[in-house]
């Protein structure tokens, strides 16, 4: 997993760059700092662009000649319209050239920055895009596989207009460096099988995390949140012979003016419990702990990129979802935290009660400004917005406004849902105070009615990551499997917040 991204500047016929990649537009204009190379090159590149089939987004061509000395190669990477690109459309192409190099087993890519930056772009986000693109669209899931992939792509290089202080570019590197890193980490981890990826196994990560990015952590084993109280969470987790694991993490700056809390559900295998789910797909249940390892990955993102004026809590509820003779049975009554008793109508609706313990474990103890949770919760929001787009529901336009500043900076798509509380109704239950499931229709809205009972007057925004989190498709800078959706849209509504 080893990957650096560098900085150069300077004149490109002087460098010694093993590919470097150019973005190549409809109007096939060959960018000014080629000329040179290509009257060295016997007019090869302009020839080279006249092929139209080139310019379709991702499209790579690497131009046939090496130079003696100097810069080796040059390779087009199709960029389709250019009034039409965007940062989303760099990091798809630098995505899908990066990968494409990769299956060459070329491991170090160079972008000429400037010439990528979309209308509407500046030299920066431009740089942050191309290395986010290059990271996450070269990664390889083989850690299991004898025969491994091909080479990985193990730098990203920019190479910065002639006028620029790499000095100025530093911070970017880093940050962009660290939150590509926190997205490799949760695409990792997510895609470890419930075998391998237990709730004590999450732990231990919590455990490195904290020591890597200088966090405190606290994990609450059964028998401290039987002590609390925590009914609903150990009522999921009792069917299974993995013993759970309630996780805290906590960045504490010395100076701070608000409190963040994020809680993630982390349930390692959802088998739907004694409500089995159906056999086909269930095996991509083993990422039903995309929200609590989004969790884990942002705060790790958090402690080392150190924002300032604010504390942010990340609490992590872990556990299986199993059918057993211990299991929790439809019809069953819990208690949890917050003193609410539960009627389990459905035992696959299993990530709202873990949740409901996480929100008043992170209510009573931390009495935050801000509260966020986050979780593959329901099917349901699938339906309503596919496989790409995390729904979301708050009450209070400054969560909603962080949030989908957020997802504009770093591609990840969100969707302000409403929070009807004429669908309430729906969750009173005959025999205790509420129950965990409404009807079928509106299901993602009425388990985010579920979990606004466990926040009280906090400040609260629910985001439902069921769609995003997998993808049984590869995608420009997405293969298959877990996407690693979450820490670079956590950190960036967490800073913020934190402004
Ligand atoms: N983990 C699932 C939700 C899910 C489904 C995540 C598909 C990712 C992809 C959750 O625990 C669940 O099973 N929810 C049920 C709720 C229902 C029983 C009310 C669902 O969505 O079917
Ligand atoms: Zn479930
Ligand atoms: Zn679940």
């Amino acid at each position: 997993m080893d990957f650096t991204a560098k900085l150069y500047s300077g004149k490109i016929t002087g460098t010694k760059y093993h590919v470097l990649v150019v973005p190549i537009f409809e109007d096939r204009k060959l960018h000014p700092e080629l000329k040179e190379i290509d009257k060295a090159w016997k007019n090869e590149l302009t020839e080279a662009v006249k092929d139209e089939a080139l310019t379709s987004l991702g499209e790579l061509y690497i131009a046939p000649t090496p130079l003696a000395k100097g810069l080796k190669r040059v390779a087009f990477v199709g960029m389709g319209k250019r009034n039409e690109c965007d940062l989303e459309t760099v990091r798809r192409a630098a995505g899908l050239a990066a990968n494409s190099l990769r299956k060459r087993e070329i491991p170090i890519v160079t972008f000429l920055a400037e010439a990528f930056v979309p209308p509407e772009g500046d030299v920066e986000s431009t740089c942050r895009a191309l290395i986010e693109g290059a990271r996450l669209g070269s990664y390889t899931f083989d850690q299991f596989k004898t025969e491994k992939e091909t080479n990985v792509i193990s730098t990203a290089e920019i190479h910065l207009p002639g006028n620029a202080k790499i000095r100025d570019y530093v911070p970017m590197l880093n940050e962009v460096t660290t939150l590509t890193t926190s997205s490799i980490i949760t695409r990792d981890w997510c895609n470890t099988p419930a075998n391998l990826a237990t709730p004590t196994h999450l732990s231990r990560l919590a455990k490195d995390i904290a020591k890597e990015a200088s966090l405190s952590v606290k994990i609450l084993d059964e028998k401290a949140c039987d002590k609390l109280g925590m009914g609903a969470f150990l009522g999921v987790s009792k069917g299974s012979n993995e013993p759970p694991q309630f996780i805290i993490l906590d960045y504490k700056p010395t100076k701070y003016t608000k409190t963040i809390v994020m809680v993630g559900k982390a349930i390692t295998f959802d088998s739907g419990g004694i409500s089995l789910k159906p056999g086909k797909d269930m095996h991509i249940m083993k990422g039903d702990k995309g929200g609590g390892v989004a969790v884990l990955a942002t705060m790790r993102a958090v402690g080392l990129l150190k924002p300032k004026k604010v504390r942010v809590v990340g609490i992590i509820p872990a556990c299986e979802n199993m059918p057993s003779g211990h299991a929790t049975k439809p019809g069953d009554i819990i208690r949890t935290m917050s003193g609410k008793s539960i009627e389990v109508l459905n035992t696959d609706a299993e990530g709202r009660l873990i949740m409901a313990d996480g929100l008043e474990y992170g209510r009573i103890e931390y009495n935050p400004d801000y509260m966020i949770d986050v979780a593959t919760l329901t099917g349901a929001c699938v339906i309503a917005l596919g496989e790409q787009i995390a729904g979301y529901w708050t009450d209070f336009d400054i969560l909603a406004d962080a949030m989908n500043a957020a997802g504009e900076v770093t591609g990840e798509k969100v969707w302000r849902m409403p929070l009807e509380m004429e669908y309430d109704d729906q969750l009173k239950s005959q025999c205790a105070d509420t129950q965990n499931i409404g009807k079928r229709e509106g299901g993602a809205i009425t388990a985010a009615l579920f979990l606004k009972k466990f926040v009280g007057d906090i400040q609260w925004l629910h985001l439902d990551i069921a769609g995003p989190f997998w993808s049984n498709e590869n995608r420009p800078y997405t293969p298959k499997g877990c996407t690693g959706y979450g820490p670079r849209l956590l950190y960036n509504f967490v800073a913020k917040l934190a402004e």
